[in-house]
């Protein structure tokens, strides 16, 4: 597109899950592809930002035009987002996971037959979203977070929205059967300050063509027809 209505802002975008390690061999991880984020930074690289993409283990390419940090858990890619900033526009598409595992070790945890097997003990990890929506010098002015909930999709997303402090909430229905985990469609409500939109099925990468062009309107440029 010769569209560029987003020259000279910097989008933010999270991506894919993250690991976080029990031994050399071993992660708690969770189903995230990276889809979704990766179109995302894409579309907003195609109206012109400058696009940084900090993902979590993945096996996409990077985007064209996209900067690509690579990280694995979510301690590094909260500090990979913090070297990010500041940034005009972020994105938080990731599924960072909710706990890391305190007692892991550098060798291989042998198993056997007599022994108990191990325990892992798990604190929460920092919320990235939260803390980019936090008010400060540099907090982006437009923080778009993603809400992937099985039950009560609108209700919860208005209260994620509040709770986490970000601008927009895109909110999608993972239960099982709408294949949103891993598929390339998704069907998404739009929480904003002005109420809920919602939005029809659609492919991933239309998704995130469309959330670009509403970011683009939200920073001024005007609607296309
Ligand atoms: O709290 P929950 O995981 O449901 O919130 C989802 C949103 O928060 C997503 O935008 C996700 O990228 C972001 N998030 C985050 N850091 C976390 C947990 C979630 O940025 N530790």
């Amino acid at each position: 597109t010769l569209w560029k209505p987003l020259l000279g802002r910097h989008a933010l975008v999270t991506a894919g899950p993250t690991h976080e390690p029990i031994d050399p061999v071993r992660y708690l991880g969770n189903r995230s592809s990276g889809l979704q984020g990766y179109a995302i930074a894409e579309a907003l690289a195609a109206l012109g930002a400058r696009v940084t993409l900090v993902s979590g283990p993945t096996n996409l390419l990077a985007p064209a035009g996209v900067t690509l940090r690579r990280v694995e858990t979510a301690l590094e890619m909260e500090q990979a987002v913090r070297d990010a900033l500041p940034a005009d526009i972020a994105v938080c598409a990731a599924a960072v996971a909710d706990w890391r595992v305190t007692n892991a070790v550098t060798s291989k945890i042998k198993k056997s037959a007599d022994a108990m097997p191990p325990s892992l003990h798990l604190v929460p990890n920092p919320d990235i979203l939260a803390a980019l929506s936090a008010p400060g010098p540099h907090r982006p002015s437009l923080v778009v977070g993603f809400a992937a909930e099985t039950d009560d999709v609108e209700a919860n997303a208005i209260a994620k929205r509040k709770r986490k402090g970000c601008d927009w909430i895109v909110a999608n229905d993972v239960s099982v059967g709408t294949n949103v985990m891993g598929g390339t469609e998704n069907t998404v409500l739009l929480i904003t300050s002005d109420g809920v939109e919602h939005w029809p099925r659609m492919t991933k990468t239309d998704l995130a063509l469309r959330l670009a062009r509403r970011i683009a309107r939200r920073f001024g440029a005007p609607a296309l027809s």
